[in-house]
């Protein structure tokens, strides 16, 4: 025994941290016991959090961290910009680091000392998956925070002080490279590790503080697309051969779920959603627009100019493919697209002059955070007039469409052409943006829309016809029936429109009136298909005036209508 017990004691102590506590018995088992004491202070007074850590996938991926971060790229557009309007430092997009090789699948949860018998509160998800990039589990509330529930970016406060729950979730995605040297975040995995986390919160439901049936996702830009997409495919047995390939809870041996992933809510900001199709809602909305002073050089030449034309073709029959109805009842079509757009843009006006925000005249000058060039931090405040807003008597009497989609275009470069699908094809050189995300995990990328992939032109890159001999039609309805498949699973417009899956009731979602980082097109029409479903019981989809790609910036709007769909919501039942 004593033996045993000793070389069990040598064998932890060379494991790193994480993979010490993934050595247990049944490592899915959460230890009420097993936490530490965190002080901080809130609203400047003290307070105790108890703070947990764990691996919550029984066979996780190990990640080789000297690799991470390598390759993959930025988003194509360059690094999200944070709340605060800073570009993360390393150029890589938002991935913080982690010595850990088990980080990815690992999560932190902060239960404050007054909840820590509560068994109804709500459990606040954070998925960090900035520019769809893998995050390791980020730790965020430290010893000595000084955290503020009234501000309007501290989300971690707000939560606290309402006595949530907080998890703060790593998940692999792509730009990552397992042991093995495989690419290791190749999607669906940022879906999967997110449900993954889900279940083993549902799993531990009864013993853990807080309620699995209150789980609310949240997150921002690629954040905000994988918390649309878990909300949107609670329980789809689409996902679960990755779930049993990772050791997920509530998979039995033979692979069926035994544990539900659905969530309550979301909070979802600029969710960067429907890849496959945003490239050609991208060129339908500002193709149209594109000069040499709105746009990378690179994206008006001729190649460029002629694929934005054959992208925003394809545009319509996509969108009348979902069957879609806009807010009085019509067919959503490109007919009805713009003006869903408008009435959007009009309501966030409105709202902002309720509240007392000053909205220059037309003809006179806004004054904003001007965004330059992809990638480049704010400019500070610049003057951008107002051509397209008409504004009388405290109401909004007209919105020039065309002249909006110029003002946000003057206002941020445009991405270029494509805007997502963007590497191996139409001359453009380098690896970048999402398509690191999709492809097997032996190769580094693969074009993701049928634009991307019928006009590859890098011989060797394994995409494209020149190298399968397949156009994408072909090709995605025999061998690349797996690629087809990665997209359908990290988007939430499939399972929105399927009307299979158990979708969140409640969804809290924004995007900026001047965020080019999708177009507005992909947003109405996410909009809609939450607001068709008829799963949904509470929708909350608006354009945040005069805010561009961020989130977490109205923090107090947010979590205040969190408490009133929990309120609405009454009791969880009590866990089993
Ligand atoms: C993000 C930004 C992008 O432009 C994009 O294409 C994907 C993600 C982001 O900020 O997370």
């Amino acid at each position: 025994m004593r033996l045993v017990g000793l070389l069990a004691f040598t064998c932890l102590a060379g494991l790193t941290p994480l993979a010490a506590k993934a050595a247990g018995a049944d490592t899915l088992t959460f230890d009420p016991n097993s936490f530490t004491t965190v002080h901080i202070t809130l609203d400047g007074q003290p307070m105790e959090v108890r703070r947990y850590q764990m691996v919550y996938v029984a066979k996780p991926v190990e990640i080789d961290v000297t690799k991470r971060a390598s390759l993959g790229g930025a988003p194509a557009g360059g690094p999200a910009p944070t709340a605060n309007g800073t570009a993360p430092p390393n150029g890589q997009g938002p991935m913080a680091s982690s010595t850990d090789p088990l980080a990815w699948q690992s999560m932190y949860v902060y239960v404050p000392a007054t909840s820590t018998a509560d068994a109804k509160t709500a459990i606040i998800l954070q998925v960090n998956n900035g520019g769809w990039m893998a995050s390791p589990a980020r730790d965020i509330v430290r010893e000595g925070a000084a955290l503020s529930s009234t501000s309007d970016t501290d989300n971690t406060g707000a939560a606290l002080k309402a006595g949530y729950v907080v998890v703060s979730a790593g998940t692999r995605s792509r730009g990552i490279v397992d042991t093995k040297g495989d690419w290791a975040g190749k999607a669906p995995a940022v879906v999967v590790d997110a449900k993954a986390a889900i279940r083993y919160l549902r799993k531990n439901d009864a013993v853990m503080p807080g309620s699995a049936e209150r789980i609310v996702i949240t997150g921002t830009s690629g954040g905000g697309g994988l918390s649309a997409a878990v909300s949107a495919s609670g329980n789809s047995p689409d996902y679960l051969p990755e779930l049993a390939a990772i050791g997920a809870a509530g998979i039995d041996a033979a692979g069926r779920s035994t544990v539900r992933d659905d969530v309550f809510a979301t909070i979802a900001y600029c969710p960067i959603n429907d890849l496959g199709h945003a490239d050609a809602a991208y060129e339908w909305q500002y193709g149209g627009l594109r000069t040499a002073s709105n746009s990378p050089a690179s994206a008006v030449d001729a190649a460029h100019q002629a694929g934005s034309k054959t992208l925003a073709e394809a545009y319509p029959a996509y969108l009348e493919s979902l069957g879609l109805k806009d807010a009085s009842g019509a067919p959503l079509t490109v007919a009805t697209l713009p003006a869903a757009i408008v009435a959007m843009v009009k309501a966030s006006a409105e709202d902002a002059l309720a509240r007392g925000t000053k909205i220059p005249a037309l003809g006179e000058d806004f004054e904003i955070a001007r965004r330059g060039p992809p990638g480049a931090a704010s400019t500070g405040v610049t003057k951008l007039k107002n051509d397209w807003l008409t504004i009388e008597n405290g109401k909004v009497t007209a919105i020039d469409y065309g002249q909006y989609l110029a003002f946000v275009a003057a206002n941020q470069t445009l991405k270029g052409v494509p805007a997502f699908d963007s590497s191996g094809n139409t001359g453009n050189k380098g690896v970048t943006g999402e398509n690191s995300l999709f492809g097997s995990a032996k190769v580094q990328y693969a074009n993701f829309s049928a634009y991307g992939w019928d006009h590859n032109d890098t011989a060797g890159d394994g995409s494209g016809r020149d190298d399968t001999g397949k156009d994408w039609a072909a090709y995605t309805a025999g061998e690349g029936a797996a690629l087809a498949r990665q997209i359908k699973l990290v988007s939430p417009i499939p399972y929105l429109t399927s009307r299979t899956t158990t979708v969140a009731p409640y969804w809290y979602v924004r995007h900026g009136t001047i965020d080019r980082d999708t177009a507005f097109a992909v947003q109405a029409t996410l909009a809609a298909a939450i607001n068709n479903n008829p799963k949904v019981k509470q929708a909350n989809v608006k354009l945040a005036w005069m805010r561009g790609h961020a989130g977490d910036y109205d923090v107090q709007e947010a979590y205040g209508w969190l408490a009133s769909v929990l309120r609405q919501a009454g009791d969880p039942k009590p866990a089993t």
